[in-house]
């Protein structure tokens, strides 16, 4: 599908985000191996939280899903069932990382399955401490899905991560849910904690200190009541929109603000956005609040270091916020961009050139100067939700219509993007 986005005057209104896609992940996955029913609120309506659900059906779980509230009958740490068929994750690097986790732990064998990105994904990341702590992996070339994974008596580990990932520690995490004693994970960069806080709000014994977990197995997860805030990640499509378009006013509902992912909220007011937190509160263990963002002043800035790991999701649309800004930005120690969806490095770069806009790229990152102007064009998703919604976020700017190529790929975490981005152009 192909969007054509028509850049007007401000933009204004409220603007609902879907449930955030990491948090849904790990309810789907949690409530799946704990006792009972677990009900799941403004569960996320993305492609890859529903791939998540899927997967846990193949397992034998029943679920019901009736828009976004979920119903998952729970039955046990060990109480899934040898699939019958491949289990699908789709798009999911979050499916296929952090089930994988659970899934070393069982008494048989699964093989995980993607599509075309998917499937070109690297998976030694958890291959190796799944092995280390007993489970037998293979994967084509050794390292991409199919992912077959022989599951064992797991041996606990104590493990430090070699990549800032929060899916390869919560995979660990979750592997130690089945295994015999105290399982460990230290990280040497802060990454978003919500394995963590879920797996508190589910009942199991957790430890947390500064940069490392550990989590007592056997554990006996309890059924539950939750509900997801907002995903900060899609809300930033709108806090940089809101941003980068003059006199606008948008009022950004109920959005997650997990410490671990407000970082972005703290990288945008030093660039110089206009952006509020109008209340804050908290449920499930994870605080939430609704956020104002006004048309800025921007100066650009600079992301590196803890910074890289904290914001990589939402580097594609920040580097649109850049080119408007005064100085520009500089991306520095974000190589794990070239191995998401897309090589985020490249497809950003290709949109951004084909809308005329200058941008140098090295092999962990990109300098994209300030002061300039985004010409109409078409442009590409490269199957890529995130490079998607960022390009959409730059028509708004541009000098006339811009084509959005691949539209769909926004479904993945955002199925409402369009008709929302839509409902606040004047
Ligand atoms: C995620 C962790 C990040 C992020 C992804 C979601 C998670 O991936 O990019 O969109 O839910 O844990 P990595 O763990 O590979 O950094």
């Amino acid at each position: 599908m192909r969007e054509i986005i028509t850049p007007g005057g401000a933009l204004e209104g409220t603007v609902r985000l879907p449930g955030d896609k990491s948090i849904s992940h790990r309810y789907g996955m949690l409530a799946a191996v704990a006792e009972g029913v677990s009900t799941i609120h403004n569960y996320s309506s993305g492609a890859d939280c529903h791939s998540t659900l899927g997967c846990v059906r193949s397992l034998g779980i029943e679920v019901e899903i009736d828009g976004r509230q979920v119903k998952v009958h729970g039955r046990g740490i060990h109480g899934w069932q040898a699939p019958a068929t491949d289990l699908d994750a789709g798009n999911s690097g979050s499916t296929i990382r952090m089930i994988s986790g659970l899934l070393a732990g069982q008494p048989f064998t699964s093989r995980l399955i993607g599509d075309e990105s998917l499937s070109q994904r690297p998976m030694q990341r958890i291959m190796g401490p799944l092995t280390q702590m007993g489970a037998t992996l293979t994967a084509r070339d050794g390292k991409f899905p199919p992912l077959e994974i022989q599951g064992a008596d797991l041996q606990p580990i104590d493990y430090t991560l070699p990549v800032a990932s929060a899916q390869v520690k919560s995979c660990v995490l979750l592997a130690g849910l089945t295994a015999n004693g105290e399982t460990t994970v230290h990280e040497s960069a802060t990454t978003r904690d919500h394995t963590e806080v879920a797996l508190r709000e589910f009942g199991v014994d957790i430890e947390t200190g500064r940069g490392w977990a550990r989590v007592k197995g056997p554990a006996r997860l309890e059924a539950r009541e939750l509900t997801v805030p907002g995903d900060i990640s899609s809300a930033a499509f709108f806090l940089v929109a809101g941003a980068i378009v003059p006199g606008s006013k948008l009022v950004l509902q109920d959005v997650g603000l997990n410490p671990t992912r407000a970082t972005l909220i703290e990288f945008l007011v030093s660039t110089g956005v206009d952006v509020k937190i109008l209340d804050m509160r908290m449920s499930n263990g994870e605080p939430r609040g609704d956020l104002l963002v006004q048309g800025s002043q921007l100066k650009g800035g600079l992301i590196e270091k803890q910074w890289a790991a904290a914001l990589i999701d939402e580097i594609p649309v920040l580097a649109i916020l850049g080119a408007v800004s005064s100085e520009g930005l500089t991306v520095r120690d974000a190589s794990e961009l070239r191995i998401k969806e897309s090589d985020r490095i490249e497809t950003v770069a290709t949109n951004l050139r084909k809308m005329g806009v200058t941008i140098e790229t090295t092999p962990d990152g990109f300098y994209i100067p300030g002061g300039q102007t985004f010409h109409s064009a078409e442009v590409e998703s490269y199957h890529d939700h995130r490079i998607a919604m960022a390009f959409a976020v730059a028509s708004l700017r541009a000098d006339g219509p811009v084509a959005i190529n691949g539209s769909e790929a926004a479904s993945v975490s955002f199925p409402e993007f369009w008709s929302t981005l839509r409902g606040i152009i004047s």
